[in-house]
């Protein structure tokens, strides 16, 4: 298999089976989407970075960039930034944006909250997205988990009072957290199966788990109306922190909401004769 580094022109990516969007233009048409270095104070004029004016989408904790890149080559009337916090997967996000010529693209490395605090203007991006953000097992970390009140409030605030925010994860336990505090800030919704733009999955993760036979929950939502930034940022302060245990196991047959179906007994008998027909073959 070819690494990222060996990949040529016309060339097009796969990742689980499924495309990456998008093929790799001549060298000479690469884009430069790295905002390598962040300043130190915001908030950021995307006008000046993109030399446009657009709406706004971000992706918060974009990992590789597959809903990113997807989203920039169907809507180019949009610029999209990608942030995460880690830089290695930045550095594939923005090669693979560079080789596909996606000047309406632009990662950087950087903290979900600290960037919606930091760069980004009262009220003036048309779509947040987060999928799967880091559900951080490890009861010692769950202090960095993203989905705090304040993180919503930052997302609110961020947000035209007609913008979209959308929100996916695999982790029940994170979404039985977050689905109440989603309706104190928007008007959320459940989105029922996978999104019709991307049936296969819109990011790395979703394809992963629902390979797996995970669950996955996902809603949208616009912010709510009668709340101000204030009041918003008030709120915030009066509910729960996401202090909850994200270690139990996934149950591949529980659907959002529904309890579990008597069917569990022959998917595991159905699995345990996989397991001895491989045995015997
Ligand atoms: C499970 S991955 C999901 C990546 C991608 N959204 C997807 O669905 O494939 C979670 C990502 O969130 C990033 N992350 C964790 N904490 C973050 C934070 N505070 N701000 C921004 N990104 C964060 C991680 O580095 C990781 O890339």
């Amino acid at each position: 298999m070819k690494s990222a580094n060996d990949r040529r022109e016309g060339d097009v990516e796969y990742e689980f089976g499924i495309p990456i969007p998008g093929r790799i233009l001549p060298e000479d048409q690469w884009a430069r989407t790295a905002l390598k270095k962040l300043p130190p104070e915001g908030p950021i004029d995307w006008a000046q970075v993109f030399g446009r004016t657009a709406p706004l989408i971000l992706d918060i904790g974009c990992g590789n960039g597959r809903f990113t890149l997807a989203s920039a080559i169907r809507r180019p009337e949009f610029d999209h930034v990608g942030i995460d916090i880690l830089p290695v997967v930045i550095r594939y996000a923005t090669r693979r944006a560079n080789q596909r010529g996606l000047w309406n693209v632009r990662f950087a490395v950087c903290g979900g909250h600290e960037f919606l605090d930091r760069y980004i203007a009262p009220h003036s991006v048309q779509e947040i997205h987060v999928y799967h953000p880091q559900p951080y097992k490890d009861p010692r970390k769950q202090h960095k988990r993203l989905l705090s009140p304040e993180f919503l409030a930052l997302v609110f605030r961020s947000l035209f009072p007609d913008g979209l925010f959308v929100l996916q994860t695999d982790n029940a336990a994170y979404w039985r957290y977050v689905r109440p505090l989603m309706d104190k800030f928007f008007n959320f919704h459940d989105q029922e199966g996978p999104w019709p733009d991307m049936p296969e999955g819109r990011t790395r993760r979703e394809i992963y788990a629902r390979l797996k036979g995970l669950p996955v929950f996902r809603g949208y939502g616009t912010p709510r109306t009668d709340l101000s930034d204030t009041q918003a940022m008030e709120l915030a302060k009066q509910l729960p922190p996401p202090v909850f245990s994200a270690a139990e196991k996934a149950d591949p047959l529980a659907v959002a909401g529904r309890p579990r179906r008597s069917t569990a007994r022959s998917f595991r008998q159905k699995r345990a004769e996989k397991w001895r027909k491989r045995r015997n073959s």
